[in-house]
């Protein structure tokens, strides 16, 4: 049932999460286990996690700093390089622990170096990846330096992303994190039955446009890969999302850095919404009355797109105020979240 002040959903998953290692772990994994059950895990750490043994390794420590009691599971990916083997995808997959392989275009983004160069050096493992049902997690961004930033995600769709799926088009590929109504367009419109292509959305891209960037000086803990673009592509991204199409899922994208290293000359990209992510989520529905959107957006799509149960477990949420804190703990550092010291709409409350 819901009312005015309360909704209540099926348990939703995060399907585009980083957490870090290390001791940082324990400092975030028990935001997301809070309201998602499951999590798609990023795979760019220091060093990129690039074979099922690390991957294994790491969900280990992942559940390891996962709070006692707390059913949370995360969902492994490798990172793809120029020298991942066809092997090592069916070593992944051989070990029902790993639902994705994540391209990211060398350059693109935090920890991206060992990114890929070329995609036809990938052709051989891309082929495995269909042949399997191995999802392929993009990055959807080209890194030419001579392409606006701002542009480079729509560039990637034409030199990229059409290429590939032309190549295969029994590949499943999430594009994630997408920013722009030309993505928007892609995905909806990409035909067939099957459902072989979706994207994820992040809160921040539904709730921010670029001028978040500039609120009276420059904002760091609102710059992220790819960034928020115009206002008229936020609005294409929350048409999307409140659609009921099941192309279009949740994934926070939540990226925490220290504070030290985002408030620099040269500050790192990553906006951290583990915190409060559906609360987030549900300003951005309410702010279009579409609410009744929410659960297909963030609890059916995603499991249905990789092939997973829908959780069981409800959770609810009130409509109820209150302040972000102004940071976290996070190692030796701090954390802040994305809208410090602000003020929420809406709570979890079981
Ligand atoms: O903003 C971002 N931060 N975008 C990414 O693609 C990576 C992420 C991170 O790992 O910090
Ligand atoms: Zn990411």
């Amino acid at each position: 049932m819901q009312s005015a002040a309360t909704l209540t959903l099926t348990r939703p998953d995060d399907w585009h999460l980083h957490l870090r290692d290390g001791a940082l772990l324990a400092q975030v994994v028990p935001a997301s286990a809070r309201t998602f059950a499951r999590a798609i895990v990023m795979p760019n750490l220091e060093t990129p996690v690039t074979t099922t043994e690390a991957a294994l390794a790491y969900r280990e420590r992942i559940l390891a700093a996962t709070p006692k009691g707390v059913s949370f599971e995360p969902l492994m990916t490798l990172y793809l390089t120029d020298n991942t083997t066809p092997d090592e995808i069916r070593r992944a997959k051989d070990s029902q622990h790993i639902h994705g392989v994540k391209f990211y275009p060398a350059g693109a983004t935090t920890h991206s170096a060992s990114g890929v160069t070329d995609l036809k050096l990938c052709w051989r493992v891309l082929e495995t990846m269909q042949a399997i049902g191995m999802p392929l997690l993009v990055h959807g961004e080209v890194t030419d330096p001579a392409v606006d930033l701002f542009d480079r995600e729509a560039v990637f769709i034409d030199e990229q992303l059409i290429p590939l799926r032309a190549a295969f088009p029994r590949l499943r590929v999430v594009f994630e994190h997408i920013t722009t109504e030309a993505a928007v367009d892609y995905v909806r419109d990409c035909g067939g039955r099957d459902q072989m292509l979706a994207a994820t959305i992040t809160a921040h891209h539904l709730l921010y446009n670029r001028n978040a960037l500039f609120e009276g000086g420059l904002r760091p803990h609102y710059y992220c890969r790819p960034v928020l673009k115009r206002e008229r592509h936020r609005r294409a991204l929350l048409r999307a999302a409140t659609s009921g199409s099941a192309r279009f899922f949740l994934g926070t994208d939540s990226a925490p850095h220290t504070r030290h290293a985002k408030e620099s000359a040269c500050g790192c990209a990553g906006c951290y919404t583990a915190l409060h992510a559906l609360e987030l989520y549900a300003e951005a529905f309410d702010s279009v009355g579409a609410l009744a959107a929410l659960e297909g957006f963030a609890s059916f799509f995603g499991p249905d797109f990789y092939g997973l149960p829908r959780n069981r477990d409800r959770i609810t949420l009130a409509r109820s105020q209150w302040t972000v804190p102004e940071e976290l703990e996070f190692g030796p550092d701090t954390l802040v979240p994305l809208r410090a010291g602000e003020t929420m709409a809406w709570k979890l409350v079981s």
